[in-house]
């Protein structure tokens, strides 16, 4: 039923209480969840009216309308936050991500998995200066690589480099962790040598140093061979 993108998002829920996904589209994560026991219910959130529907499809295809409720909401707004123990927003840009998480104080004791598709250094940013913890980060990879993040409020702000803003807490430890990593500094020096030539020698700089401290990351994982 899941991709691995959407396998690493579910492997990081908690499965104590409800389990909200936010952007749902087809409702494959929470159908997912519930008919595998690794939630007792969930919420199929969508703003847009189409893919609630492609949502209400497969809860009644598989059987579980008592457990799964579909709702029409933008972000979390029309959720109710009673025993909600995970947040799941995946699938869209970390300005989007970022945005939802501050119009919803009401979930803040659940855990936040976050699959942004881009601008993940944006919602990093915010995260660390907005309460959040991330507690952990995994790698997935179907056609291309995507990142999870399990983010925590805690109330306290997070001091944060620029490494962490671009490769958050993800581990060295396997090959697609270190894959992750890999395209991560690829795509940071390019955007370091197309800096170079428009003339921005600051930036480019930054930029090439945070690419080789994350590329210098992955390898040390690749020589302990753990
Ligand atoms: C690319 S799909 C991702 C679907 C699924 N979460 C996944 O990762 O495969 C993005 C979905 O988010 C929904 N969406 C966009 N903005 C939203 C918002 N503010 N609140 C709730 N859903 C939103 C869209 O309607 C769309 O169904």
């Amino acid at each position: 039923m899941l991709d691995n993108r959407l396998s690493a998002c579910a492997e990081m829920v908690s499965g104590k209480g409800t389990a909200v996904d936010v952007g749902t589209d087809h409702g494959y994560l929470p159908c997912y969840l519930v008919s595998e026991g690794k939630a007792p219910k969930a919420v199929a959130a969508d703003i847009n009216t189409a893919p609630l529907d492609r949502a209400v499809k497969n809860i009644e295809k598989y059987g579980l309308s008592g457990k799964v409720k579909a709702v029409l909401s933008d972000g979390l707004k029309e959720i109710d936050s009673g025993n909600v123990t995970d947040v799941i927003i995946a699938g869209m840009g970390g300005e989007l991500i970022a945005k939802i998480i501050s119009e919803g104080k009401d979930f803040y004791s659940a855990g936040f998995i976050l699959q942004p598709m881009t601008k993940a250094e944006h919602l990093r940013k915010w995260l660390f200066e907005n309460g959040f913890e991330i507690e952990r980060e995994s790698a997935a990879k179907d056609e291309f690589y995507y990142t999870v993040i399990l983010a925590k409020y805690t109330g306290n702000n997070t001091p944060y480099s620029d490494f962490m803003l671009y490769a958050g807490k993800m581990r060295n430890n396997t090959e697609i962790e270190r894959g992750w990593l890999l395209k991560q500094a690829e795509k940071l020096s390019k955007r370091g040598n197309g800096l170079a030539k428009s003339g921005d020698t600051d930036e480019a700089r930054r930029y090439l140093s945070i690419s080789d401290e994350i590329t210098n990351y992955a390898k040390q994982g690749e020589r302990t061979g753990v």
